[in-house]
């Protein structure tokens, strides 16, 4: 791995993975879970009852979409409603429904890394909503941003829901917010669910389910590198382990190996060994209250225009516009 030709060679996957296991304490970054299986795994765990992110926003878009919509066609009666990260836009549909029903002009520009989930969407709307002008956008969230930049003439609405921010730590969510707010023009909105501070038990419950979802979602990871890396992890080798600290609002997963053990990385010429109970940090999902939302805020410059909370204010929804 000394050789530089061989470091440039890789990709950014083996690079990060690379890295990841070779620090200490280890770590591998959680939007390597979102394989195939990974989508499919993560499909299940917004089905499950734990889960309570998918329903609260649900809950909020259904009981405020006549003040979203009013939000969203202020200044203008023409869109761009952008969707980064749409996924299979369940939550989103609700909107879309209420806009197509009230007339409104707008055009939905669904952005995910997944081909799959877009043409499933695609599809999916043609069926559902055959009269909603659509364009699905492929790619990154970063690479997508500068095709958004393209797009200055109509008033951009860009959507970013299910707290994936949260998936970002402080600064990470900073920049990329920042990036959003420096595509944005005066009368554009940004529209953004962030989970909430909450019972420290419903949290721990969301990502630590008895039915064992969270924990194979986890571990897909481990199957992931298995099968593209040409590596030998053994998932049962290893405890999905949730931790939550209600001072700083994170969540973080982890993966603990039960002994010790040594595994090998064919593809990058690498055998990481692990002590008994060493960790491999893989993901955090923070939770928010409103000083930190107008913090990131602040520090993006963004300005917080509105605000919607379900009934149980687990969960929440912000509109910003640029300061
Ligand atoms: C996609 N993201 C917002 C989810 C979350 O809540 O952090 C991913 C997830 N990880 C475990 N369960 C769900």
């Amino acid at each position: 791995m000394q050789d530089n030709t061989r470091t440039i060679s890789m990709s950014q996957f083996e690079q990060e993975v690379y890295s990841g296991l070779t620090a200490s304490p280890k770590y591998l970054s959680s939007k390597y879970f979102y394989d195939e299986k990974g989508d499919k795994i993560f499909q299940d765990i917004m089905a499950m009852p734990e889960y309570y992110l998918t329903n609260c926003e649900y809950d909020i878009f259904e009981n405020h979409k006549s003040d979203i919509i009013k939000l969203f066609t202020q200044e203008s009666k023409s869109f761009n409603l952008i969707e980064l990260g749409a996924g299979d836009g369940k939550k989103t549909k609700i909107l879309l429904k209420h806009l197509t029903a009230s007339h409104i002009d707008f055009k939905y520009l669904p952005i995910d890394i997944s081909q799959n989930a877009l043409d499933q969407l695609e599809k999916s709307l043609q069926i559902e909503m055959p009269t909603l002008q659509t364009e699905t956008l492929q790619g990154t969230y970063l690479e997508t941003l500068e095709r958004i930049n393209s797009l200055r003439d109509t008033k951009k609405v860009i959507l970013f829901l299910g707290s994936n921010v949260g998936n970002l730590m402080h600064q990470q969510a900073v920049s990329f917010l920042q990036q959003v707010q420096e595509s944005m023009k005066e009368d554009d909105l940004f529209f953004v669910g962030f989970d909430q501070k909450k019972h420290p038990q419903t949290i721990l419950d969301a990502y630590n389910d008895k039915s064992g979802i969270t924990e194979a979602f986890n571990k897909n990871i481990l199957i992931r590198i298995n099968k593209e890396l040409k590596a030998n992890f053994i998932p049962d080798k290893f405890l999905h382990w949730e931790t939550y600290d209600p001072e700083t609002g994170t969540a973080k997963s982890f993966l603990v190996s039960k002994e010790e053990q040594l595994v090998n990385l064919q593809d990058l010429d690498l055998t990481v060994s692990f002590k008994q109970w060493e960790s491999i940090h893989t993901e955090i999902s923070q939770k928010y209250d409103d000083e930190i939302v107008s913090w990131l805020a602040d520090r993006s410059g963004l300005k917080i225009v509105a605000q919607f909370s379900d009934h149980k204010k687990y969960y929440k929804n912000y509109a910003f516009k640029k300061i």
